[in-house]
């Protein structure tokens, strides 16, 4: 067998948030979500695995500092590929036996709310599953590492399936649209902090869970019409529609994280003000022109299409003076390819 693997995996952002687990091990979500996966030549993780008898334990590195591997999540991926490989009759027990050594690296933030987890988990999931031969589904196990990473796994738009079966079979990641669909469709990234956040996800979500009333509305009120009029959006081309469902859902995130308790605040006054900038500018040019959403970070991600990019730069700029190139992640499509593209 080919004992190293080197693949990379493109960022997703939610445009219906997953907030809140029902499953904390298998992690499986309380709703179904869905993003747009980002083109990964500029926002991406990129991970080599290998394996060989030669290796006496698993090690990690991340952005060329060894981590733990006894971090469960990342025990539980690698679990479940071998599991599979074994199911699939894919490698011989002698191979299986062999330590790995995972190497990844992410060109952005990490940790300030721009998916990290989500690609990093994802490019990890499909390195080993291609080191192990797996033919199966990886969602499922990319999720394992981090609910939103079984979103990277595929291009284009994607909903993740929060499914029904205690055992997680069906929470798993379909394409909605592939990358070449809606070819105008850009995304631009405004790095507002790239500090770590001080509540992670996953903490986050269990405090909202456990606290926000608001959240059971969420789940039984709006997040079931929202992805299907979300997903009609996406499948017509209606960006008006598509813009107005992202920029609600995500204002309805942040306000479960404030009815959370004790509150969760990941928006700054200048994510705010970018908020304000976007309504101003959408009511000035009489259609929606652009949808911003934020994560459980400062930073916002807009959605537009391609004839607006420029204008919106402008606009940015001339609003935040003292914006640096270093301040935009710009002009990204959303993908152009799919996560399976191994560069070595
Ligand atoms: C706000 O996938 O990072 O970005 O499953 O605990 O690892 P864990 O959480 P994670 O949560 C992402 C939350 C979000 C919304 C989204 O991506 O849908």
């Amino acid at each position: 067998m080919s004992n190293i693997v080197t693949v990379i995996a493109p960022v997703n952002i939610a445009v219906i948030k997953y907030w809140g687990k029902r499953d904390e091990k298998l992690i499986l979500p309380l709703n179904d979500s869905v993003s747009a996966t980002f083109d990964t030549s500029v926002m991406c993780a990129k991970t080599s695995v290998s394996t060989h008898p030669d290796f006496v334990e698993d090690q990690i590195w991340l952005n060329g500092k060894e981590e733990s591997f006894s971090n469960p999540r990342l025990q539980n991926c690698l679990r479940e590929i071998k599991s599979r490989a074994v199911a699939e009759k894919t490698i011989t027990e002698d191979v299986l036996s062999w330590k790995v050594h995972v190497s990844s690296e992410n060109n952005f933030p990490t940790a300030a709310g721009l998916a990290s987890s989500a690609a990093g988990y994802a490019c990890l999931v499909s390195a080993l599953a291609k080191l192990y031969k797996i033919k199966s589904d990886v969602s499922s196990i990319a999720r394992l590492g981090s609910g939103s990473a079984c979103r990277s796994v595929y291009g284009g738009f994607v909903r993740w399936h929060a499914g029904s079966k205690p055992d997680g079979s069906d929470s798993i990641a379909t394409q909605i649209a592939d990358s070449n669909h809606w070819p105008e469709m850009r995304v631009l990234v405004l790095v507002v902090g790239n500090t770590q956040k001080k509540v992670s996800s996953t903490v986050g979500m269990k405090i909202s869970s456990e606290t926000s009333e608001l959240l059971k509305h969420r789940i039984q009120h709006c997040v079931p019409q929202r992805t299907e009029e979300i997903i009609e959006a996406i499948k017509n081309k209606d960006f008006s529609k598509f813009a107005e469902i992202t920029m609600k859902d995500s204002n309805q995130f942040h306000a479960i994280c404030l009815d959370s308790y004790p509150p969760i605040v990941y928006m700054t006054d200048i994510s705010h003000s970018i908020v304000d900038l976007i309504h101003k500018y959408n009511d000035l040019s009489g259609e929606t022109k652009v949808a911003y959403t934020f994560d459980a970070g400062s930073n916002a991600c807009l959605y537009l299409l391609k004839h607006d990019v420029p204008k919106v730069i402008s606009l940015i700029k001339y609003a935040f003076p003292s914006t640096s190139p270093e301040n935009f992640i710009t002009g990204l499509s959303v993908a152009k390819e799919e996560i399976n593209t191994d560069i070595l």
